[in-house]
């Protein structure tokens, strides 16, 4: 057994997280849980976004699942998800956006896994008040962040047999930062002769992610670039319900869907756990519980492509909770 810490978050983040266990426990995934609440909800209550017994325990474990947490716009308190991002050096944002044949949308065979550097770029989040009309915020890039997400993106894709690494960036007009970070994708290719290397500016990827979005198969990126292409993505293949992700550092490993809380449709039992639940498959394959990830991903293949039990967001009407006991009962 395998001790893991679990988040559950805010909004759908408690209905989610309950249905991604119950699977968890019927596909008899060697797991065992600390659970907290963390959050907006903690913090109105006890002052505190992540209580202390919460990061030791993550400290304790070095593997967290995490559901959904809001975060106040233009005030309050500063991003969760930055700080858990740069408190365990989670450098490395991996998010995986896969047409699955029994959802419809307008594109099809897309298998694009998004590379997003997560500890700097503008999500350093220094802003300075120059003037009452003025304000200057940091877009700060390293040669070491840089180079450790650009190497994890070719020995990704040279693992997992994988053909180009895309570098995406604007540095036509951001000469001096995005400048380094192409420079020194283009020295990184170097040692990877057998992928192929390109690079695009961030305006014309999004165009073409649109436009032929079977041309794109890994894409490295600042972390700006990284959040907003990956929501991309995530429409590509049936929207934000369906797009796990992966947040790795040298010790530690955190595990989340890429959608928030969204509190529109919370306490209502119609969330979408799926992107929840595939990204505790990427986990399971971190703790090299392979062939359960892929019964769970099974189940869920199958249960979408028989179509009668969809969330409403994929066009159907099943509750979570139904959604859920279909995937259980296909283990
Ligand atoms: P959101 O991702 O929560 O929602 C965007 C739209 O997608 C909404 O219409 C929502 O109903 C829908 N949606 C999202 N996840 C879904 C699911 N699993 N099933 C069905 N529909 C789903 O983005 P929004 O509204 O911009 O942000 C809400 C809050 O979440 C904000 O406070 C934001 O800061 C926070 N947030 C947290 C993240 C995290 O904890 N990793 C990531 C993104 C946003």
């Amino acid at each position: 057994m395998k001790t893991i810490t679990v988040f559950k978050g805010d909004g759908i983040g408690p209905e989610i997280t309950e249905a991604v266990l119950n699977i968890l426990d019927a596909a008899k995934a060697p797991l065992e849980y600390e659970m907290f609440r963390v959050g907006a909800a903690e913090y109105e209550e006890n002052g505190a976004l992540i209580p202390d017994a919460a990061f030791a325990s993550f400290e304790k474990n070095k593997v967290l699942l995490k559901s959904p947490i809001t975060t106040p716009v233009g005030k309050g308190f500063r991003s969760l998800n930055v700080t858990l991002r740069e408190k365990y050096d989670l450098y490395a944002n991996i998010r995986p956006a896969k047409s699955n044949s029994a959802v419809k949308t307008p594109f099809q065979d897309i298998d694009i896994v998004t590379f997003r550097e997560n500890t700097e770029d503008l999500y350093v989040g220094v802003e300075k008040q120059i003037d009452p009309d003025t304000v200057y915020a940091t877009k700060i890039i390293t040669r070491k962040a840089s180079t450790r997400i650009i190497t994890d993106a070719f020995e990704y894709a040279r693992a997992q047999g994988r053909k180009k690494v895309t570098c995406v960036h604007k540095a036509n007009i951001l000469k001096q930062s995005d400048g380094l970070f192409l420079s020194i994708f283009q020295a990184i290719a170097q040692n990877y002769p057998d992928i192929e290397a390109d690079d695009k500016i961030v305006d014309n990827v999004c165009m073409q992610l649109v436009m032929r979005p079977q041309q794109f198969d890994i894409m490295v990126m600042p972390n700006l670039y990284g959040d907003i292409v990956s929501d991309l993505t995530s429409g590509l293949i049936g929207g934000l319900g369906l797009l796990p992700s992966s947040n790795l550092g040298k010790d530690y490993a955190m595990f989340e869907a890429v959608h928030g809380s969204a509190p529109d449709i919370a306490g209502k039992n119609i969330a979408n756990p799926t992107a929840l639940l595939w990204s505790a498959c990427m986990m399971l394959e971190h703790l090299g519980e392979m062939e359960i990830a892929r019964t769970i991903r099974r189940a869920v293949d199958q249960v979408l492509a028989e179509g009668s039990c969809k969330t409403p967001d994929l066009g159907g009407q099943a509750t979570t909770s139904k959604y859920c006991e279909a995937i259980i009962a296909r283990l």
